[in-house]
């Protein structure tokens, strides 16, 4: 396929190169900021544009990888006709398109993505979904080529799969960031914790989270929980998420 890639971030750059493995041709980069979209389409072999007036419309889709935040109002910047295009948001509907094209969808990666990372070996999960069944199986044919997991994901469910994928993917990365700042403060060694981190996200394989929680919250150990929150006294935000973390372990919503 001819594909056109607007937007020229992390998901942009990870797409492009994965797209360009599986041999489409991208014929051209849109990004609001022209070296963003030289650098990227530079990477691509391709032409690059930042007026969406000189967008090239003999594509046969193109890819809307910006922030959710311009989707909604993207159908007063440019129309395609008939043409397939597709967003790659969690949160926002594919309707967003309905404006741009009579041919639209979602191709949406259940992944972090960082142009950063050049391991193109990554598993991404996509999730998708067409404004029609014709739509739905163009962008299909195009993800298997991408990705060998592929589903079909209305609005709703995307959205609620998106919160879950904040939780589990952003909220633990910022937790542990909020352990490596506190492990420097204290000079021991994050690195250390490896092994812990990596066991923890490899037994939810086989069980379920909630059956493989341990720590002194779990086993109701008020004496080791008041030695760290003694302790935690000197890291403020820190304590505040432990004690916060510590009640939801001990007094759990019923399921
Ligand atoms: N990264 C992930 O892990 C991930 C995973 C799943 C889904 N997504 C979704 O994929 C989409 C892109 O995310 P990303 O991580 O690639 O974001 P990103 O790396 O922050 O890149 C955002 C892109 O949007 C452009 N942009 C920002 N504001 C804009 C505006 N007002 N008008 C037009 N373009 C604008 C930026 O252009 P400039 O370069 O000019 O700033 C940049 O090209 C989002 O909908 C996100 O929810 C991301």
């Amino acid at each position: 396929m001819r594909i056109v890639i607007i937007g020229a971030g992390n998901v942009a750059s990870v797409f492009g190169r994965l797209i360009k493995r599986a041999n489409h041709e991208i014929i051209q980069v849109y990004s609001r900021d022209i070296i963003h979209a030289q650098s990227l389409a530079n990477e691509l072999n391709c032409a690059f544009e930042d007026d969406l007036n000189r967008l090239d419309m003999s594509a046969d889709m193109y890819i809307v990888a910006i922030v959710d935040s311009a989707l909604p109002g993207i159908y007063e910047l440019f129309h395609v006709g008939d043409k397939l295009i597709v967003h790659t948001a969690g949160s926002v509907s594919k309707d967003v398109l309905k404006m741009v094209s009579l041919n639209y969808g979602v191709i949406y990666p259940l992944q972090s993505l960082r142009k950063d990372n050049p391991d193109l070996q990554l598993t991404i999960p996509l999730l998708i979904d067409g404004n029609s069944e014709a739509a739905f199986s163009t962008i299909k044919q195009f993800a298997l080529t991408i990705s060998p997991i592929v589903s079909r994901i209305d609005d709703e469910q995307r959205l609620k799969l998106h919160v879950a994928a904040v939780i589990v993917n952003n909220f633990t990365n910022y937790l542990y960031t909020l352990a490596a700042n506190y492990c420097k403060k204290e000079n021991i060694d994050f690195k250390m914790l490896q092994p812990l981190i990596e066991e923890t996200a490899l037994r939810i394989r086989d069980h379920a989270p909630g059956n493989m929680q341990t720590g002194p919250a779990a086993r109701k150990d008020i004496a080791t929980l008041n030695n760290h929150l003694l302790l935690l006294s000197k890291h403020p935000e820190l304590k505040k998420m432990y004690l916060r973390m510590t009640d939801s372990i001990m007094n759990p919503e019923p399921c």
